[in-house]
This record gives C-alpha cells, sequence and structure tokens, in this order.
C-alpha cells in the first residue's frame, strides 16, 4: 500500500472502525426452526445461513430431524404456547393462514413491497404467502412431489424399462425382485405412505380427480371407485418394498437406490439433493421420472418461512434481513441447486440446473397453464392441517394392515377428510 502520512492512516483506521460498529450495532439475531437435516437438505440449509451472515446477522439454528416436518411442527407449537416463539419457522400452506390468525405471525410487506416480490411470483404463490393482504411468510423454492426415482444399473440387472404406466411398473418392479434387487425403497413413517399415496391418486384418478378428492375432500370422490382402485394400486406396491421398511428416513431410502440395493423410490425431488450430495448425475447415475401416468401433472410442494412476532429492533430488522436473503435471486439459484427443487421466483435463469429440475420448471409452466397443477396434501399445500394427519393416519393404518380391504381404506379415507 503507498506510504501515507500517519494522521490520514489514522483517520482511514478509524473511518473503517466505524463503518463496521455501524453496521454490527444493527446486527441481530435470528432463530430459525427447519427440518433439514439429511445431506442434501443440510447443505441446502447451510446456503440460507451463510446469506443471512454475509448481512451481518447472527444466525440461531433451531434444526428438528424428521423428514416431512411432523416432529418440528409439534415442537413448535409448544414453543408458540410458551411466549417463546423462533423469529422464523419451516412453515408451509394453509398452515400459514392457521398460525396468523393465532395473531402471532408479524408483516413483512415492507420488504416484499421494496423488493417487488409480487411481480416475481406466480399470484398463486404470492397469495398463499399473505394474511389480509401482507405477506407474512418468504417462498423459498418449489418441489415437485409427483417423481419416481430409479437405478438404471438395477434396470440394466433386471432387463427391465423404466415405467411410464402402472402396468409397466409392476412389470418393472417383478423383474428387479426376480434379479434380487429391492424394487421400491421406502420409509414406512406416515407423511412417506401419504406421499406415495397421493402420487398413486394423481396417476391413477388425474389432476382434476385428484383435486376433487384430496384438495376439495369432496366426499363422492373420495368414496369412487377410482378412489377405491387408486387403494388398491397404492397397497400392491408393498409387496416389493423390503421387511426393513418401517420406520426408515426418507434419504436412507433414497440412500439404498443411489447404491443400487434398490431399483426405484416414490419420493418428492428433495431426493435429487441426496443424488448431487452424493455426487451422482442425473441420467447416468440416475433417471428422474414423473411417476406413472402423472407426465402432464405437477404436485407441487412450496417451502416457506413464517416470520414470528419478536421483541428488539436488531431481530426484527434480522428478520427482515431473512426475508429479503430468502427471495433474493441469487438465494434462489443457491438453494435450490442443492436442495433439488426450482427457484419459486420466476426470473431465476435456469442455465446451471439439470435436466430433472429443467423439465421440472418446463412442467411447472405447462402445467399451471392446462390445470394440471395441483398442491401435495402430504406436504401441506392442500388441506388444513388437522385434515392433513387425519388422512396421513387412515393412509398409514391401511399400508401398514394385512387385513383392511381397499372398500374399508376408503371408508376411512373419506371419514377423515371430515376432520376439523
Ligand atoms: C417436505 C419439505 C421438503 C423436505 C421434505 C423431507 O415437507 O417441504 O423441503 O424437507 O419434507 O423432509
Amino acid at each position: 500500500m503507498r506510504n501515507l502520512p500517519t494522521a490520514s492512516l489514522t483517520r482511514t483506521a478509524i473511518a473503517a472502525a466505524s463503518l463496521a460498529l455501524a453496521g454490527l450495532a444493527h446486527a441481530g439475531e435470528v432463530e430459525v426452526l427447519h427440518y433439514w437435516t439429511s445431506g442434501g437438505e443440510a447443505k441446502a440449509a447451510a446456503a440460507l445461513k451463510a446469506t443471512l451472515q454475509a448481512k451481518g446477522d447472527t444466525w440461531k439454528d433451531f434444526a428438528v430431524a424428521g423428514g416431512g416436518g411432523d416432529s418440528a411442527m409439534t415442537v413448535l407449537k409448544s414453543r408458540v404456547v410458551s411466549g417463546n416463539a423462533p423469529s422464523a419457522a419451516q412453515i408451509k400452506g394453509p398452515a400459514i393462514q392457521e398460525w396468523a390468525r393465532e395473531g402471532v405471525l408479524t408483516s413483512i410487506d415492507s420488504v416484499a413491497k421494496a423488493n417487488k416480490w409480487d411481480a416475481a411470483l406466480p399470484p398463486t404463490v404470492a397469495a398463499i404467502m399473505k394474511y389480509k393482504g401482507n405477506y407474512v411468510a418468504a417462498p423459498v423454492n418449489v418441489h415437485r412431489v409427483n417423481w419416481l426415482w430409479i437405478n438404471p444399473e438395477a434396470l440394466k440387472k433386471a432387463k427391465a424399462k423404466a415405467p411410464t404406466t402402472w402396468d409397466e411398473f409392476f412389470a418393472t418392479a417383478d423383474a428387479l425382485q426376480k434379479a434380487g434387487i429391492t424394487p421400491v425403497a421406502h420409509g414406512g413413517q406416515p407423511w412417506q405412505d401419504f406421499t406415495t399415496f397421493e402420487t398413486v391418486v394423481l396417476g391413477v384418478g388425474g389432476a382434476d380427480f385428484y383435486r376433487k378428492a384430496l384438495v376439495q375432500l369432496d366426499q363422492e370422490a373420495l368414496k369412487s371407485p377410482t378412489m377405491i382402485k387408486a387403494a388398491e394400486t397404492f397397497k400392491r406396491i408393498k409387496p416389493y418394498t423390503d421387511k426393513a421398511a418401517s420406520g426408515r428416513d426418507w434419504n436412507l431410502a433414497t440412500a439404498m437406490v443411489i447404491k443400487g440395493e434398490a431399483g426405484m423410490q416414490f419420493m418428492g425431488d428433495w431426493a435429487k439433493g441426496e443424488f448431487v450430495a452424493a455426487g451422482k448425475r442425473p441420467g447416468t447415475d440416475f433417471l428422474c421420472m414423473a411417476a406413472p401416468g402423472t407426465a402432464q401433472a405437477f404436485t407441487f410442494n412450496i417451502d416457506s418461512f413464517a416470520m414470528f412476532k419478536v421483541k428488539g429492533d436488531d431481530r426484527i430488522k434480522a428478520q427482515n434481513d431473512l426475508a429479503e436473503a430468502i427471495m433474493s435471486p441469487a438465494f434462489q439459484e443457491t438453494f435450490s441447486l442443492a436442495k433439488g427443487s426450482i427457484p419459486v421466483r420466476l426470473d431465476v435463469p435456469m442455465d446451471k440446473f439439470d435436466d430433472c429440475a429443467k423439465l421440472s420448471a418446463k412442467d411447472f409452466a405447462a402445467t399451471a397453464k392446462s390445470g394440471a397443477l395441483v398442491p401435495s396434501a402430504a406436504h401441506s399445500m392442500a388441506v388444513p392441517s388437522a385434515v392433513e394427519g387425519a388422512l396421513k393416519d387412515a393412509v398409514s393404518q391401511y399400508w401398514n394392515s394385512d387385513k383392511m380391504s381397499a372398500q374399508d381404506a376408503v371408508a376411512k379415507i373419506a371419514a377423515a377428510a371430515k376432520a376439523r
């Protein structure tokens, strides 16, 4: 550095120090509740933490393991009831309205307006994030749920093909079984059973039927022959899962497909985050396929963070910094590259994304036009929390029962849809 006279150096040092202190004076802490604890999820969560820290704020991690978020929501309720809510929590879909009605969420509308969120988001997404016209949650991404993940090596060993119909699916499952490979990697947890069930309903009945049954909770649709056929197809998958499936975490099921111990997995594209974290390449080491019968449909699951009322200017500013970080174009790209999702902002280029993500983005736009874009019931996007829980339990009971008929299961599911 050039030789500067001492006095000038001192002034420069004082200026630099006061700038830094000014920044620090506004540094605040944000406690964030989330359930991203698997390999791919943790990498994505780390990207959010780094983006916030770059703004000078402190990230207090409040991670509650358990895919699908059931445990996280239980812990959140106890924290809020005891008057000790975190700054932000991973809350999605109708639950945002439920929490807002409790009067515990805070508006981040100033951040949304300053950053023109309305122009950047699909209108349906913006509406989900608002309560009485003000943003109270920041959307992170768009996951597609109706995927089938496949190990092509396993297909080759079994001399089987990637299935596009349910008949082809069961033929491929038989071939994999004969080759000594577990046909379907599954984790026997209610949210995973429900994820598979909703994908089968979409594939057997189509998007309009799915919406009528699992979004509008129409009793006639829920008790219809189509729903019985979907229930039978769903249960027909069970014998192709392995004996140790009960209780298995979703990412350990994905690991079975990664290692070739299993041929296929029904799972949302957070599973792609696991393949990517393991250094696997789409099209070579794994295939991403729309689940049978669902190529023209898209079950969406949008992660978002709802913002809770907190005390202290520094914490409020840090909370606003988090909201701004989540919706920044750069973060939207970085996060989804690790998470397996696509950005929820419509203005983020897809150049860096792989073919699975590009297909997801294309289908997201196409199904928004065709009407085959449906909210995931299994991932808190479609129905009130109480109904989601009741449906999940009814489906899981059916999956685990050796005696329950499809007719009985459908009657239980229809009754569960009336839960309030
Ligand atoms: C979903 C969530 C995803 C992923 C998945 C597995 O509900 O939206 O981001 O975390 O659960 O935990």
